[in-house]
């Protein structure tokens, strides 16, 4: 018998008057897996991630977290069931020092109540999941406003900021976009070991070699239809993929990838 899915989306439709952003998407998710979810500019991967999380309401269709319905729940009642996201568009508080900002997750109702209350000093919590997320322990970095750090360790603090909330789902929407390529090399194991100790990912990306070097399970979408799923080969190969991406059948599936 197979296991139930940690997380299942069935059928979700939104449409911004007259634009379908997403067309009656379904894809299941397990724990321990990362999907990867690809697709030109203007898809509707972004507006997928906030149907799942309560950012948009949905017009038709429901979301299952561990068998209970979340669909139409608000933002924090799905956080606080234990799925997290990070923005496209990045969101720090700018004023405060890098390590500062992940002190609202680790003061969340999920994590009070998961570590029972209990969890000590929270600022060399917040010093160790920066660290985690390839921030230098020993230089000024942690210490910076987050208004005065590079893009890409700014892209890390949103990672960071997901783990302080221990979930159990991780939505990264375009994580890597502004990554160099050694912050991109270097932050791929830090998602495989997240996804070893049992944590779900899905993946928004445009950098395909990079997500397909982490994922075998990827959906393609194209004017918020789901145009389709399987291994990265089986998607590349996919007619609908090689239209979506190069308006032509005839492409050949290197010329998608990279
Ligand atoms: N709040 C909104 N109001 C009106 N239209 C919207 C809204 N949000 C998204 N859209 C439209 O829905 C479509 C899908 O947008 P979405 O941001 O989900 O795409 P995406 O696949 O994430 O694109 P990208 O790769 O550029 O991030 C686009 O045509 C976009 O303009
Ligand atoms: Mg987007």
């Amino acid at each position: 018998m197979s296991t139930p899915p940690l997380l299942r989306v069935s059928r979700l439709f939104k449409h911004f008057g007259g634009l379908t952003a997403v067309d009656h998407v379904s894809f299941e998710l397990q724990s321990g897996e990362i999907i990867g979810i690809i697709g030109p500019n203007g898809s509707g991967k972004t507006t997928l991630v906030n149907l799942i999380t309560g950012f948009v309401k949905p017009d038709e269709g429901k979301v299952f977290f561990k068998k209970n319905e979340i669909t139409k729940k608000p933002p924090y009642t799905i956080t606080d069931m234990g799925i997290a996201r990070t923005f496209q568009m990045i969101r720090p508080f700018y004023q405060l020092p890098a390590y500062k900002n992940l002190i609202p997750s680790l003061f969340s109702p999920r994590v009070r109540r998961l570590v029972g209350g209990k969890y000590g000093d929270r600022d060399a919590v917040a010093m160790d999941i920066l660290e985690e997320v390839g921030f230098e322990r020993d230089s000024s970095v942690p210490y910076k406003t987050a208004r005065n750090l590079p893009h890409g360790y700014l892209k890390r603090l949103e990672l960071g900021r997901c783990i302080a909330l221990r979930p159990e789902v991780i939505i990264l929407d375009e994580l890597f976009s502004g990554m160099s390529i050694a912050e991109v090399t270097s932050t791929i194991p830090i998602i495989e070991k997240l996804r070893d100790e049992g944590i779900a990912i899905i993946m928004i990306e445009h950098r395909l070699r990079e997500l397909f070097q982490i994922t075998s399970h990827v959906l393609a979408l194209n004017f918020g239809r789901k145009i389709a799923e399987g291994t990265p080969e089986e998607v590349l190969n996919s007619p609908h993929v090689k239209e979506a991406y190069l308006g032509s059948t005839e492409a050949a599936e290197g010329e998608i990838a990279c």
